[in-house]
Formats: structure tokens, C-alpha cells, sequence
């Protein structure tokens, strides 16, 4: 006897945060094309139209154009988009900025900054989405974009690092407060992965960094496949009894 997959996401609604670029951009085509209907949330309105014109034609798809650190606009434009395409069954939020500063130019102020938008912004959307009004009645799975920089160090990366490892932390506890309603919260810790966001990082400036990054990856550099296939289990009924956890996917850069 045949089995029948839950490795898909017919007539999902899943959010994207970050789906103007890089990994959110892939996991919102690939949500659509494993049949999800699909919000793509970013603050560039063209750069997520060019987006939408990748996604599965028959499935529902909206666009909201905002900043995530705007946080009181956010509930309000994610409402209407609910309206639109249904309730929330998962969230991607990829969305969210890097750095490489020596210790002596982290200042407070540089701090609050990626906090805003690393780590408020995540906490933020998932209070505003865990509300009765955004959420599916079957529950829903919400992914957060670490990095494995939020799990081992780097010259340079303190902020980043630190944003990345509350998003690693503070996911355990919300999966364990969500639980009662049927919220599973993980995170994906991805390794390098191409996309412009690494393209304009230091350690992708020159040949000679290039190499020394893709060195550090037995498995070479990822892609944004890699990551958005790594998304779509979490979101699909495969992933039903994984909650709190932080799934690395990063060609074997921690292993070592
Ligand atoms: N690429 C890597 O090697 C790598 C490795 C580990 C982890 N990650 C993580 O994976 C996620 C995606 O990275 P990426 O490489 O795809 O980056 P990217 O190509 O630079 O894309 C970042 C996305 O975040 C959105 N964004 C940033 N600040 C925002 C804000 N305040 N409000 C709304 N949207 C905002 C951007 O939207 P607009 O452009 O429309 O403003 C863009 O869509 C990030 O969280 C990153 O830390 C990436």
C-alpha cells in the first residue's frame, strides 16, 4: 500500500517575512508551489511584487509592505491580509539584518537597532499572530531564522550573534508556552547560504575570504533551497510532534 505524503502544505496559509530577498523569497515560492496561500511581508513593494511572479498561479497570495519594527502598523495590515487568505497555519520570518563590527564600534545604540529588528520584531509578530483572530483553529507552526552564529562565535559578530541566540533561546520558551494552542515555535540555523545578504558580508568581499568561508562548510555554501526545503517540513504536518528545537542546516560548519 501506497502512503500518502505529509510533506506538504495543500491550502496552508503561511506568512513570509523577509520575502522581498534572499531565503524568505525561496520559501515563499516553494510554500506556493507545495500549495500554499501566501502573505509576503517586506518593506520593498517592487522587490515583493517580483515575488509574487514566481509563486503557483492557482494559489492565493497578498502582499503587505511594511516595517516590522513599525510595530504598530503590523497587526493591522496582517489582519486585512487574513481577511484575504485565511488564517495563519505557519509563519516563516526570515526577515532581518547582519553585521560584522569589532567590539570597540558596538555601541548601545547599534545594539537596539539590530535588537529591534532581530529580536522585538520576531517576539512582536508572534504575540500579534497568536491571537484568536490571526490563528488557524488547527494551530499553527511558526520558524524562526537564527543563524549558526547564534550557536558558535566569530571575530566580529557579537551583535549579530546575540540576536541570533535570543532567537534560539527565547523560542524553547515560547514553544512550551504556546503548546495549549497547538503553536509549534522552532528555529533554522542556517549556515552560509548565497544571497545578497552574505554577498555584501565581509567574509564574501574577496577571493581570499571567499575561500576561507567555503572551507569552514565541508559541504560547500548553501543555497536558498536548502533552507526553504528545511522550512517546508517544519510547516507540514510531517513535523506535527516537533516543537522547541533548533534545526541546523548548515553543510557541517558546527560539526567540527
Ligand atoms: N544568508 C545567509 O548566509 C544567512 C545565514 C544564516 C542566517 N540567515 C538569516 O536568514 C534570514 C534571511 O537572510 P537573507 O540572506 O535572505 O537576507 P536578505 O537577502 O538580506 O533578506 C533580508 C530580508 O529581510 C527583510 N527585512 C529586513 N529588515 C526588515 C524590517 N525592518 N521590516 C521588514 N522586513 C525587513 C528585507 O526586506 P526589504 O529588503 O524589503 O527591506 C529582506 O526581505 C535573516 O534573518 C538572516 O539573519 C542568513
Amino acid at each position: 500500500m501506497l502512503l500518502t505524503t505529509p510533506f506538504h502544505l495543500t491550502n496552508k496559509t503561511i506568512l513570509i517575512t523577509g520575502a522581498s530577498s534572499g531565503i524568505g523569497r525561496q520559501c515563499a515560492i516553494n510554500c506556493s508551489r507545495m500549495g500554499a496561500h501566501v502573505i509576503l511581508l517586506g518593506r520593498r513593494p517592487e522587490a515583493l511584487e517580483e515575488t509574487a511572479n514566481q509563486l503557483a498561479g492557482d494559489r492565493k497570495f497578498i502582499i503587505i509592505a511594511v516595517d516590522l519594527t513599525d510595530y504598530d502598523e503590523v497587526g493591522g495590515k496582517i489582519k486585512e491580509a487574513v481577511q484575504v487568505v485565511g488564517k495563519l497555519d505557519g509563519v516563516i520570518h526570515s526577515a532581518g539584518i547582519s553585521t560584522t563590527l569589532p567590539l570597540r564600534m558596538v555601541k548601545p545604540e547599534k545594539l537596539d537597532h539590530y535588537f529591534q529588528t532581530n529580536v522585538t520584531a520576531a517576539i512582536e509578530l508572534t504575540r500579534l499572530v497568536t491571537k484568536p483572530v490571526f490563528l488557524s483553529t488547527e494551530g499553527a507552526s511558526i520558524i524562526f531564522l537564527s543563524s549558526v552564529m547564534g550557536m558558535v562565535g566569530e571575530t566580529g559578530k557579537s551583535i549579530y550573534s546575540l540576536t541570533k541566540g535570543a532567537l534560539i533561546a527565547g523560542s524553547k520558551s515560547l514553544a512550551l508556552e504556546l503548546a495549549r494552542k497547538k503553536v509549534r515555535v522552532n528555529c533554522i540555523s542556517p549556515g552560509v547560504v548565497e544571497t545578497p545578504m552574505s554577498n555584501q558580508a565581509v567574509y564574501t568581499q574577496n577571493e581570499q575570504a571567499r575561500q576561507r568561508i567555503q572551507a569552514l562548510h565541508p559541504l560547500g555554501l548553501g543555497n536558498v533551497e536548502d533552507i526553504a526545503n528545511a522550512c517546508i517540513f517544519l510547516l507540514s504536518d510531517a513535523a506535527r510532534w516537533v516543537t522547541g528545537t533548533n534545526l541546523v542546516v548548515d553543510g557541517g560548519y558546527t560539526a567540527q
